[in-house]
């Protein structure tokens, strides 16, 4: 698959038939929620979880954003803007490079790590549009400082402060998340605070067609719990809710999490995975990193014991390794991934 950037960057390239792969005729915006959809998706104000006068009120509103949406914005999640600043600024400064310096990263075929573009499965898959960096962060023996780029000279450093800043944001989500199921704390935060991967996605504006392709194909996230940073203030997240489709716009400050379809499968689908997709500015470059924090492979993964012991189980448990097989062998397609582990 080509570099998007490099096709965004020159018409010359961007023959008809290369512009076939990514232009989807199904695609419409009529199922766009029309009212202001930063009013509806939940903002969860951490500081106020961290307070005992405010605890139990925004431990409610947190239950609520994990049963009825599964994706939720996070403010004063205490992580110094100074990390999140630099880490934007590298990861510009890294899509900044000339192509050759970014591909001093590229992907290797068998990799899941490196700069490239999202896996395709068959010759008639649409593409999606955009690059993609992908790189294991945690544990810190998990990283593969090959696949790492060192241009700009602070990237890795930068991504080190971010990746355990995220770490312990996660990790105390995953902890109010367990004492409003009911569940002990350790459990499920031991199990997810494992292992997290970082993808860092580049979406080139695409004046061309923008509203028939797609940045990112409609998909829940196989991992436990993400957290996303909207590197750039350009629309381009939307969720799928009720059949429409909600933008999640950049918040300042904010994190957005989303349930992941291991979270889905631990707590026996009482938080669910959303389904989710990247749109393309026709003017605009949109830049956002996602990092999913799952089990780590030696892990057997299936609903929580605590919960089961009072209901049927819905899915199946799987190692680790088994599951992490399983979704590699999937085309990427909205929630496919749990159909296949219903019981
Ligand atoms: C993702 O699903 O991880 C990407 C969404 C985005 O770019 O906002
Ligand atoms: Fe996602």
């Amino acid at each position: 698959t080509p570099n998007v950037q490099a096709l965004a960057a020159d018409e010359k390239k961007l023959t008809a038939e290369i512009m076939e792969r990514y232009i989807r005729p199904e695609m419409n915006s009529d199922d766009v929620f029309s009212g202001d959809s930063s009013k509806e998706i939940p903002v969860i104000d951490m500081s106020r979880l961290l307070d005992e006068m405010s605890r139990e009120e925004e431990a409610s509103k947190l239950k609520h954003a994990c049963q009825e949406w599964g994706f939720f914005q996070v403010v004063n999640h205490g992580v110094a803007e100074k990390v999140i600043e630099e880490m934007k600024d590298n990861i510009k400064g890294f899509f900044s490079l000339p192509l050759q310096e970014r591909e001093e990263v590229a992907q290797v075929p068998g990799d899941l790590e490196g700069y490239g573009q999202a896996f395709v499965h068959s010759e008639e898959q649409k593409l999606d549009w955009a690059d993609i960096l992908v790189l294991f962060t945690q544990p810190p023996h998990f990283r593969n400082f090959k696949h790492w780029p060192a241009q700009p000279p602070t990237f890795r450093d930068s991504l080190e402060s971010y990746s355990s800043e995220l770490q312990k944001v996660a990790h105390c989500i995953l902890g109010f998340m367990a004492t409003n199921l009911d569940i002990n704390r350790e459990k499920i935060s031991e199990l997810l605070f494992e292992s997290q991967t970082v993808r860092m996605n580049y979406y080139p504006p695409c004046a061309n067609a923008h509203d028939k392709v797609v940045g990112f194909t409609p998909h829940s996230d196989a991992a436990g719990l993400t957290l996303l940073l909207q590197v750039s203030p350009v629309a381009g997240l939307q969720i799928r809710r009720n059949g429409k489709w909600f933008p999640v716009m950049p918040l300042s400050g904010a994190l957005v999490v989303n349930i992941g379809d291991i979270l889905e499968i631990l707590t026996n689908g009482r938080y669910k995975s959303i389904e989710h997709k990247a749109v393309i500015n026709a003017k605009e470059e949109r830049i956002s990193i996602a990092a999913f924090h799952s089990p780590s492979l030696g892990k057997t993964m299936g609903p929580l014991a605590e919960i089961v012991d009072k209901e049927t189980p819905l899915f199946k448990s799987l190692s680790m390794q088994e599951y992490a097989k399983l979704v590699f062998s999937q085309k990427l397609n909205g929630k496919s991934i749990i159909e296949l582990m219903k019981l």
